[in-house]
């Protein structure tokens, strides 16, 4: 096993590495990868206790180093001491107190410093509440307290969307020091869910520099999920430029990418291996590396020719398996074609080992996972459509109440409608209804505008949101009410985002519900998330229960199809079913997306990626579709 801190700094290993400029660790699971950093970060904690030395780390928030810090608290719990350890932490939203259940002060006290016996004295957290004109010289401060420290010896970071590394936006210099800065709208959007609303997001933080993160000794750069894969690749094997802060990376003499097999996804070795040495020519590499030729040269599939293939380092698929590009063509075009139906239920009378499902039962029971109320609408919507006007018993299980998404207002407004109706009823009768509207107003009143919800208002944030979900069920077909079923599992009740934690209880209510609908299929999404996302770990609960089943009758012929969320667009050679949509289904589509109004975010444009999906069919020289809704098989 590679060890992390000893592969920091080695460069380009080997040839398939060798577009990588800064060293990069792919584990399969980012599990596997924090707990391996945290026995390596304990044993440099350990050995410096031998010698009577500290250890200075740099920290992040964020929820990539999450399972890193449940790992280091595992290994507290089992005797390993934080009292030798000086932490300096990257960032801090600038005007949140350290009591805001935002703040990254209160964030890492709950993850880590609570749980292990670090002196208070030695945690250091940028303060986002000193008077603006004394910014300046707190940040220099904040600077010498880590020299005195001794500089730091391990700085860990996340990476955010815009490239960032702690919170140094596009435009940061290589040599900029802690200060002050304006954040992104793409990370204020990313921010939005933990803060009930983009508009109770910060618009600046307090940030070490890139100039003082580069200063650290090591560096581990970690990332999960497929929403990192690209700017994981521009950052590791684009240019060094001041709109990725993380490319500054590839000037440190020590420093490392750790990620997940998610997150590796659009590394050139990941993604196209033939171009960086030998590869194995399996049926999917070859469907794989075609489509991609002819998305490079811009040629549909059955024109590509020989010299294509050649000239764009597919030459060996042709010399390997001793085939002309004619012969290759077909074969590909016509899997790609078989990805294609109009019958996501399988269709009667149609025995064909092509067809992406299966034609018996003719009649099928159909799950449909949905983490959030909008998950399955903004994913499947036109195929539940197709899926229930085909007979099939279809139902769509919501496994979360997404009550934190909704906005405050919509609380408001249906308190608000009670408390009208009861005066309008001369409170005879209405008195429960008046006090219990009440109670909302005051409970929105007194948190103000970023204190937490309290149990009633989630409760009725929940019900407001289920409501929406009946509707946009609703457009797609699901009219009877016990077509929609809502779990509104545990783990989501109590928690906030990127601080969820999953529990037996969840599995076990998976498991009821997968033994109640016996499904034939079943549709699902958050396989390629950030294992601390909502989503990600809703198809944990699933996974684990549906492993549970495993010696149920139902288990024994079961299809399970992958739907994707709006961060990590599938690729078209990944596509395992292709259902096309009209022009009207896609407007249908548009109008259940629109029944979600209480939520916030800014997913709920139109469905851009179904477009795009039949756009890209449509120039390998397939059917030109309005849209397609597409999925992966996973079993
Ligand atoms: C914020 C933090 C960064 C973090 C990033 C990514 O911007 N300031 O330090 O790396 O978010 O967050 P996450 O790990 O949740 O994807």
């Amino acid at each position: 096993m590679t060890e992390i801190l000893e592969a920091i700094g080695q460069k380009q290993l080997t040839q398939q590495e060798r577009f990588e400029k800064t060293r990069t660790l792919v584990f399969p699971e980012s599990s596997e990868a924090c707990r391996q950093l945290a026995r390596e970060v304990a044993e440099l904690i350990e050995s410096r206790q031998k010698s009577k030395e500290n250890v200075v780390l740099g920290l992040a928030t964020g929820s990539t180093p999450v399972p890193f810090y449940r790992e280091l608290v595992r290994l507290h719990k089992k005797g390993l001491s934080f009292k030798n350890v000086i932490t300096f932490n990257l960032d801090e939203y600038y005007g949140l107190t350290r009591d805001h259940p935002e703040s990254y002060y209160r964030f890492m006290h709950d993850q880590l410093f609570d749980h292990i016996d670090i002196p208070a004295e030695n945690i250091h957290i940028p303060d986002g509440t000193i008077p603006l004109d004394e910014v300046y010289d707190y940040c220099h401060g904040y600077e010498r307290e880590i020299v005195e420290a001794g500089g730091l010896d391990l700085q860990i970071l996340g990476i955010g969307r815009t490239g960032h590394i702690g919170f140094n936006e596009p435009g940061s210099a290589i040599n900029s020091p802690t200060r002050m800065i304006t954040l992104d709208r793409v990370t204020r959007a990313d921010a939005a869910a933990d803060f009930l609303g983009i508009a109770n997001v910060p618009r600046s933080a307090i940030t070490m520099g890139v100039g003082t993160i580069m200063k650290a000794r090591r560096i581990v750069l970690m990332a999960w999920g497929g929403n990192k894969a690209s700017i994981v690749r521009e950052a590791v094997e684009g240019d060094v430029t001041d709109q990725i802060s993380a490319s500054f990376l590839q000037e440190h003499e020590n420093a490392i990418f750790l990620i997940d097999a998610a997150a590796s996804g659009r590394l050139t070795r990941v993604q196209h291996p033939w171009l960086v040495g030998s590869v194995n020519w399996t049926d999917a590499m070859i469907k794989r590396s075609v489509i991609w030729l002819a998305e490079t040269v811009r040629s549909p599939i059955l024109k590509l020719t020989d010299e294509d293939y050649n000239e764009h380092g597919v030459g060996e698929l042709l010399a390997t398996t001793n085939k002309k590009a004619y012969h290759v063509n077909i074969d590909v075009f016509n899997e790609v074609q078989h990805t294609i139906t109009g019958w996501p239920g399988g269709k009667k009378g149609t025995e064909n080992e092509r067809r992406p499902e299966r034609a018996c039962p003719v009649q099928k029971n159909v799950l449909v996972l949905c983490p959030e109320p909008s998950d399955a609408i903004v994913g499947l919507a036109g195929t539940i459509d197709r899926l229930v006007e085909q007979e099939h018993n279809v139902t769509m299980v919501v496994q979360t109440s997404g009550n934190l998404r909704v906005r405050d207002v919509s609380a408001r407004n249906f308190a608000s409608v009670i408390n009208e109706m009861a005066e309008l009823a001369h409170g005879t009768g209405w008195e429960n209804q008046k006090s219990y509207a009440e109670s909302i107003l005051n409970e929105l009143d007194e948190k103000g505008e970023f204190g937490v919800d309290s149990a009633l208002v989630r409760r009725l944030k929940g019900l407001i949101l289920r409501g929406e979900a009946r509707d946009a069920g609703e457009v797609c077909g699901l009219e009877e009410s016990s077509q929609i079923r809502f779990l509104d599992l545990p783990f989501y009740e109590t928690g906030r985002y990127r601080r969820f934690r999953l529990e037996n209880e969840d599995i076990e209510v998976m498991k009821t519900i997968l033994n109640d609908v016996k499904p034939h299929s079943i549709f699902a999404t958050g396989h390629v998330g950030d294992p601390s996302s909502m989503q990600a770990m809703c198809f944990q609960a699933f996974k684990e229960a549906f492993e549970e089943c495993s010696d149920e009758k139902w288990r024994e012929d079961c299809f399970v199809w992958l739907y994707r969320g709006k961060d990590s667009p599938v690729s078209t050679h990944e596509i395992d079913m292709a259902v096309p949509m009209s022009p009207d289904q896609l407007e249908q589509k548009r109008e259940a997306i629109r029944k979600f109004q209480s939520i916030t975010g800014d997913e709920f444009e139109s469905p851009t990626d179904n477009q795009l999906i039949a756009g890209n069919y449509d120039k390998l020289g397939m059917a030109e579709y309005e849209a397609i809704e597409a999925f992966e098989r996973l079993l």
